[in-house]
């Protein structure tokens, strides 16, 4: 089995750190794109010229034609809204014929969303500002071993009989716990038929496919949905996803022995950005958190929420590190910062008088957490045509040289733009060997 080729890249902070955007880059050089984890809670945005992409189950290689796509074992998928996805890719002229879906990969239904809107309306002001797309319900039936599988998908007999066992429960809790209507068996059945005959060819041991390339030596990137503290284990509980979005968990998902995963990039914006509620001490409330926001355009991709927004959070940075492994880290979003006098980095914790360096196990010691910041020089010059660390300003390369020293993990990869082109890869990196074609 040769590992050599194979990157697992992952978002380092609270999601949407660019993850789409530097998978689309790498995956021009690349045989395979995995997801491994999440639903259609992610949004990745790709962007070339004029043409944007918000991806929410699909890879972010489908824009290359020759690179498969697959959706793992880890995921949990939304029929009604993959086929969605497929029709608006093919409609601007995307090839969808190489893309591959777990047959073991779990399908969120209509009940599963019905449930996690109600659960969050239920929870009132101690919600977790879910996106509300049922991932947390899916993946709690994945562990009650009453799940739907991608495999229903592809009889639709198969699928009746399974619902047909699984509906009456399903319904009798929806309707004592949460007053909601239920489902009738023969409409849910009719209503999921046309997904189950556009997804059906798709389905198959995804496993076998990626031993397969990874034995020939091929490139494959896995490709993290959500980000270090968004992880059901390690993130910032309660207020995180329900999957394990930390690189280790691209074995499982995908089904691959953990000697398959080689390098581990993780994916931090220059600054840090949250959407729903839960704790985040380097948050910016006032004027700054605002004007990151509208420079960095933070709304979200799947909800259009504005994100909250704050400072770089080298705190994170390292814990990020250690809980992913990380070999190298990209930095998204340099430009964003063009223009700030002076550019905040929390690189420790104030704790009931304590100055703390790791980060905190559970959210009540995190909320008793002051940032301790050190102050950086910012740059006035419009960097986002930059193609060169060279050519960065002084102040942005100190910047730069001062998240790598404290995270301990060199930054391969700096983006300066939403464009493909408009990224910047290390010379003499892995990534830049990566990067060279074949
Ligand atoms: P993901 O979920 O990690 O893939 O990130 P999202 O796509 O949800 O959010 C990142 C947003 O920032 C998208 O709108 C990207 O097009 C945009 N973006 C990515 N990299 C850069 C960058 O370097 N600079 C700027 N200005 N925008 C970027
Ligand atoms: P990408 O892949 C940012 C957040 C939600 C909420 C919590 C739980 O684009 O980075 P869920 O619907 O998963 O049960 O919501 O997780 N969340 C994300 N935040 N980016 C994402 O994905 C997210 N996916 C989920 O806002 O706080
Ligand atoms: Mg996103």
């Amino acid at each position: 089995m040769n590992k050599a080729n194979s990157l697992v890249i992952v978002g380092a902070q609270w999601g949407d750190e660019g993850k789409g955007k530097v998978i689309d880059y790498l995956a021009a050089n690349a045989d395979v794109v995995a997801r491994f984890q999440g639903g259609d809670n992610a949004g990745h945005t790709v962007v070339y010229g004029a043409n944007i992409f918000k991806l929410h189950h699909i890879p972010s290689g489908i824009l290359y034609p020759e690179c498969i796509s697959i959706l793992g074992n880890g995921m949990v998928v939304n029929p009604l809204v993959l086929v969605d996805e497929l029709v608006e890719l093919e409609k601007r002229g995307i090839s969808t014929g190489n893309l591959w879906i777990s047959s073991k990969a779990h399908l969120i239904m209509a009940y599963h969303q019905a449930y996690d809107q109600a659960n969050e309306e239920l929870l009132g002001e101690n919600k977790i500002g879910t996106t509300g797309r049922g991932i947390g319900p899916a993946y709690a039936d994945k562990a009650l071993r009453r799940g739907l599988r991608a495999i229903d998908l592809t009889d639709i007999n198969l699928f009746r009989s399974r619902l047909s066992k699984i509906l009456p429960l399903q319904n009798h809790l929806l309707r004592e716990a949460y007053g909601h209507s239920g489902y009738e068996l023969n409409q849910l059945v009719e209503y999921y038929r046309p997904a189950c005959e556009r997804l059906s060819p798709m389905v198959t041991d995804t496993s076998i496919i990626l031993a397969e390339k990874m034995a020939g030596a091929k490139k494959i990137l896995f490709e993290g949905a959500q980000g270090a503290l968004l992880d059901i284990d390690h993130g910032t509980y309660p207020f995180v996803t329900s999957s394990s979005t930390v690189a280790a968990a691209a074995g499982s998902g995908s089904g691959l022995g953990p000697q398959s995963l080689a390098g581990v990039l993780g994916v931090l914006k220059a600054y840090t950005t949250r959407v729903g509620e839960g704790p985040f001490p380097s948050e910016e409330k006032g004027e700054k958190g605002d004007q990151l926001r509208e420079q960095g355009s933070e709304y979200g991709t799947t909800t259009g929420r504005p994100r909250r927004c704050g400072w770089f959070d080298a705190v994170i940075a390292r814990y990020a590190s250690r809980i992913n492994g990380l070999t190298a880290m990209a930095i998204t979003k340099l430009d964003v910062l063009s223009g700030l006098e002076t550019i905040n980095m929390a690189v420790a914790y104030e704790c009931q008088g304590k100055t703390i360096k790791d980060f905190p196990s559970d959210i009540t010691g995190l909320q008793q957490c002051k940032p301790v910041y050190e102050v950086f020089p910012g740059w006035d010059e419009d960097i986002s045509h930059i193609s060169s660390i060279s050519n960065l300003p002084g102040a942005a390369k100190l910047y730069l040289e001062a998240i790598e020293e404290m995270a301990g993990v060199p930054i391969e990869l700096i983006s300066v733009g939403p464009d493909r082109s408009q990224t910047i890869v290390k010379p003499d990196s892995l990534l830049a060997r990566w990067c060279v074609v074949g």
